[in-house]
């Protein structure tokens, strides 16, 4: 296009110079044609700007369209993550509630209770008959968690459970033999033996019980009953918690 306007540029002097040209009167169209060039030159170096701009903004278009094309990509890659991320925190709540259930269990099998003793720490012991029937085991063999007090007899359960509970009774012929279990103040289980002549008598016995947490479990001579120990250790009572319900 440049190349056209100063051909005629040129076309258009060579006129002008021209000898006699002048003179005809033509010298206000020459006028007006230069002009008229210098406008159509001026509108070509615009237009040139403008196709400029075009290619401008064709390239805009393309980085445009490239990072569309990116946040697509990337917009599928978060989503993916987002699906693994579920099925990672799916995996992980269920493996909370597994740890969750393992930690409940082992605190059931936590609470470490059991206890042993017999009748007699010092010497010989003929109990009963009498009024206060409780049995007072004062050699304490174990008392793991503390449920046995030596003072009273009394075993009383630290926790809810399943506890298996023994007792042996040793004793002379002259009185009823045996013992009773008691729980709660109330008769469970027990061994009798009635006064006969066989010189002496032992019995015993076992239980599971289900003892709530504060129940009571202790053992008491019958009426007119009577036992007894020395450091051999013949009338004895022991427990132990199988485990918490
Ligand atoms: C940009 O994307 C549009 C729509 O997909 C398309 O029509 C156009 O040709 C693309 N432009 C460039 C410069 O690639
Ligand atoms: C995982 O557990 C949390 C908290 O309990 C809960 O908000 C979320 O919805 C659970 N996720 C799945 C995938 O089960």
């Amino acid at each position: 296009m440049e190349l056209k306007v100063m051909c005629l540029l040129t076309l258009l002097e060579l006129l002008f110079v021209e000898p006699g040209f002048g003179q005809r009167g033509d010298i206000d169209i020459i006028e007006l044609m230069k002009d008229k060039l210098e406008l159509i030159k001026k509108l070509d170096e615009k237009l040139k700007g403008v196709e400029g701009r075009q290619n401008d903004f064709e390239a805009l278009e393309a980085k445009l369209n490239a990072t569309v094309d990116e946040v697509t990509r990337q917009k599928a890659e978060v989503d993916k993550l987002k699906k693994e991320n579920e099925g990672l925190q799916m995996r992980l709540n269920a493996t909370d509630e597994e740890i969750d259930k393992l930690k409940q269990n082992s605190a059931k099998g936590g609470p470490q209770i059991a206890f042993s003793a017999s009748l007699s720490n010092f010497g010989e012991i003929y109990k009963g008959p009498c009024t206060d029937k409780a049995l007072i085991f004062k050699r304490v063999f174990s008392n793991t968690g503390n449920g046995y007090d030596p003072n009273t007899g009394i075993f009383t359960a630290p926790v809810n459970g399943l506890y298996f509970l023994s007792f042996s009774t040793y004793g002379y012929n002259t009185h009823v033999m045996g013992a009773i279990l008691m729980k709660n103040g109330v008769s469970q289980i027990s061994t009798y033996e009635y006064p006969s002549s066989d010189g002496s008598d032992s019995g015993s016995n076992a239980v599971v019980l289900q003892l709530a947490a504060g129940d009571k479990v202790y053992m008491e001579l019958w009426d007119n009953g009577r036992v007894f120990d020395n450091m051999n250790g013949h009338t004895t009572f022991s427990g132990f918690l199988l485990f918490p319900v």
